[in-house]
């Protein structure tokens, strides 16, 4: 049988491959964005106590309704916008999921999606499957938007604009200007929509974080997309949300209730009651020790630290050091040092290299202190 893939260039993503590297070379994995410290015990507490209760069938198809209360009170004390949990919420199976539902229910084909690179890998599958184009505009050299390019590239064809604020790979923050900007763009397109990707929303350290939920005017356009894995160290358990308008959100939801109907029960039910206990406001403190104490155990390292706003990455220039391409660099680090990093040209799609590296702080101190000394050696 003769079959023509409709994704043929999608290989197998970095980071598996660094995983894997790092994993045969018995390497520190810095790689994947992923903690490796204990979850919060209150949590795990209220699952194993759960477990025995009446809560292993489905759950309603947009989310645990008293979730889906305390996610728009969340929001409400967040960002000051009330939210209707039955209309304007949904429960997703992760972040992936809500990007991957909203494109496919919102982007048709022959449309244009703005993308802005580097950029994490979820975002242009879903473009391709729906028959649609990728328009991809790059930040500015310290990855900041790049307002006149996207000025430039957003036309009455783009349907939709991906932004990913605090952002992986670069851990940069958006300003209150490029929000202006951004309000701005959409009255010159008033059909564009916006499409937010903020799993690191409570990931900053000296400035908070500004949400498209701050600003009024992008309301009705907007779709925002949390993560729990993100918020709680919960990765694995792939729970997510997103917030759009009723009008936006009745398509998403027409998706998503083919795509996995409702998302497993017993992590809502624990979810929903972990958010009267738990302070997402310090999630932010925690992660700038762990920022900080990074950057001080490098000073010894030749690598230069680039700042970090926000997210649990940090990145690094080894500009002056080696001539290498970053990958041929990370798989040295790995193979020779013993650490796994992630290559930034991964995030652009046609491997753009800036000789730059990005390291996962999100583990503990000991692992930290461990991969800061190996790297000291560096030449
Ligand atoms: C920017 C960004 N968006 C989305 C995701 C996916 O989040 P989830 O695991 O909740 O699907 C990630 C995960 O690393 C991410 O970094």
């Amino acid at each position: 049988m003769i079959y023509m893939s409709k994704l043929p260039h999608i290989g197998t993503s970095i980071f598996t491959v660094m995983s894997q590297l790092a994993a045969e070379h018995n390497a520190i994995n810095l790689s994947q964005g992923f903690p490796n410290f204990s979850v919060d015990e209150r949590l795990t507490t209220i699952v194993a106590r759960l477990v025995k209760d009446n809560v292993h069938q489905y759950a309603p198809m947009a989310g645990y309704l008293p979730l889906l209360e305390k996610l728009a009170t969340l929001t409400k004390q967040s960002y000051n916008r009330t939210v209707n949990s039955k209309t304007e919420l949904l429960i997703t199976a992760g972040a992936t999921e809500g990007i991957f539902a909203a494109v496919q229910a919102l982007v048709k084909a022959g449309e244009e999606v703005v993308i802005l690179d580097p950029c994490y890998d979820c975002y242009e599958t879903p473009i391709l499957l729906c028959n649609a184009k990728p328009v991809h505009i790059s930040l500015h050299d310290d990855f900041r938007p790049n307002w006149e390019a996207i000025a430039a590239g957003v036309t009455s064809n783009t349907r939709m604009l991906i932004i990913n604020n605090p952002h992986n790979p670069t851990g940069k923050t958006w300003t209150p200007d490029d929000f202006d900007r951004l309000e701005q763009l959409v009255e010159v397109y008033p059909n564009l929509i916006i499409m937010s990707d903020e799993v690191y929303e409570y990931i900053t350290f000296e400035r908070k974080h500004i949400s498209v939920h701050d600003r009024p005017k992008l309301w009705e356009r907007s779709i925002s997309v949390s993560s729990f894995g993100k918020s709680f160290h919960i990765t694995g358990w792939k729970v997510g949300y997103v917030i759009a308008s009723e009008f936006l959100m009745q398509e998403i939801k027409k998706v998503h209730q083919f795509l996995v109907f409702s998302v497993n029960s017993i992590s809502q039910v624990a979810i929903a009651e972990y958010l009267d206990v738990v302070n997402v406001n310090e999630l932010g403190k925690f992660y700038q020790q762990k920022r900080d104490f990074f950057r001080e155990l490098m000073k010894n390292c030749p690598l230069q630290l680039l700042p970090c706003e926000g997210t649990y990455f940090q990145v690094a220039s080894y500009d002056g050091i080696s001539t290498e391409s970053d990958l041929d660099f990370t798989q040295r680090l790995t193979k020779e040092y013993g650490v796994a990093t992630i290559p930034i040209s991964a995030f652009y799609p046609d491997g753009k290299d800036h000789k730059l590296i990005r390291f996962c702080f999100a583990k503990d101190d000991t692992t930290l202190t461990e991969a800061a000394k190996r790297l000291e050696k560096l030449r």
